[in-house]
């Protein structure tokens, strides 16, 4: 009898949740300097153009082939801003062969759309996450760190529309007193389009923003007012470990969706690894060191998995639930190097 070839198992980490989604960033540079990831004050304008650094496209297609053999079915492609990595679309048409990933997305910050969102579609990318906290031309300009103009993000936006994206979603994170008269008119704007605005709480990633919990909105609080505007009716999530929580128009507009990392914290069902661009793997957004997955990759696909398995079994991470407490880790890795 022929046996078939050994496939690593499944991982489950210490908390039984198993790996099903990989984020994995393609560059670690941005054109905008959002405060609440990375503020101009802190982060110089040339952050991370060293290109050296960065996996190449052959390993990174070997990296989620092995990340594909022990479970991962969903890949978010991310940033800093990934639209900035030179061929990008050369890079998503190998990412969408490779067997397993039945969910390819990226999250843009939605700048060189315009240009790119054809050559995108075209090579394979299924959905798209544009990131947008305001409409008003002046609150746009400040919360990119003086970096952005609303309209080229729109006409972005439009240009993915053309290029046969549907549901895009539309991510506005929302900060005390910057942004939160912003809310309504997003919705406004996108109601009735088929994109889907998401609005995200403010938290206290990396180390260079800050964050103060009176800085945040909850979405309980956003729920209200807009509900007051629109009436809202909850909706059931998709799929079990869904970020985000979504309500319906009640009069037919569309849906909106709140995520709740610091009021409703959800690493029960947190099935997320991340990849920074130089190939560390981070089990958590707040992780404070990452894992080089290099050594492993050089020897394939396959050792990869293994390595990469071996890594996920040994994860207790659940930050959101234990922010507050002392034991929480304080040291973070920057959101700017894994992405959202
Ligand atoms: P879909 O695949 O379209 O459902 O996307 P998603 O909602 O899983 O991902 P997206 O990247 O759009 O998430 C929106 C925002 O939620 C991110 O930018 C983060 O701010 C936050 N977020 C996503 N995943 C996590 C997570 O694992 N932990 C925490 N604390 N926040 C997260
Ligand atoms: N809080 C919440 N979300 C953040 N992001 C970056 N920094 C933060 C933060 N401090 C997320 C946003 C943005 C995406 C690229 O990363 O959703 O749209
Ligand atoms: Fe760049 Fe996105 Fe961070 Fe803003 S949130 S600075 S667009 S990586
Ligand atoms: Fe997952 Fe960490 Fe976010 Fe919790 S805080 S949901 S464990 S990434």
């Amino acid at each position: 009898m022929k046996l078939a070839p050994q496939l690593p198992a499944v991982p489950q980490d210490r908390f039984g949740r198993p790996l099903r989604d990989l984020r994995l960033s393609v560059i670690d540079a941005c054109n905008f300097r959002c405060g609440y990831c990375m503020p101009a004050d802190r982060i110089p304008d040339d952050h991370g153009l060293d290109a050296a650094g960065r996996l190449s496209f052959d390993e990174i297609e070997t990296l989620v082939r092995g990340f594909a053999a022990i479970g991962v079915h969903k890949l978010r492609l991310t940033g800093g801003e990934p639209l900035l990595r030179k061929r990008l679309p050369e890079l998503v048409a190998r990412l969408a062969t490779v067997p397993g990933i039945d969910d390819l997305a990226l999250t843009t910050n939605g700048s060189l759309l315009t240009a790119q969102a054809h050559a995108l579609r075209q090579a394979g990318l299924h959905r798209l996450t544009v990131s947008l906290d305001a409409l008003d031309p002046p609150v746009f300009a400040a919360m990119s760190g003086g970096r952005g103009e609303v309209g080229t993000v729109l006409e972005g936006i439009e240009a993915a529309q053309a290029a046969g994206f549907e549901a895009i979603k539309i991510n506005c994170v929302v900060q005390r007193g910057l942004n939160e008269d912003q809310v309504l008119p997003l919705l406004a704007h996108f109601r009735g389009s088929g994109h889907v605005v998401r609005f995200i709480e403010y938290m206290d990633v990396g180390t260079c923003n800050g964050w103060r919990r009176d800085q945040v909105v909850t979405s309980a609080q956003l729920r209200d007012r807009i509900a007051a505007r629109w009436p809202l009716r909850p909706l059931q999530s998709q799929y079990r470990g869904e970020v985000a929580e979504r309500y319906a128009f009640a009069d037919g507009g569309g849906e909106v969706g709140f995520v709740s990392s610091v009021s409703a914290p959800f690493c029960g069902d947190c099935h997320r690894a991340r990849v920074s661009a130089d190939g560390r793997l981070y089990t958590c957004l707040f992780a404070g060191e990452g894992h080089d997955l290099r050594p492993a990759l050089a020897g394939g696909a396959a050792a990869l998995a293994d390595h990469a398995a071996a890594l996920w079994s040994r994860r207790g991470d659940r930050y959101s639930e234990i922010r507050s407490q002392p034991q929480a880790p304080r040291k973070h890795i920057e959101m700017y190097l894994i992405g959202g």
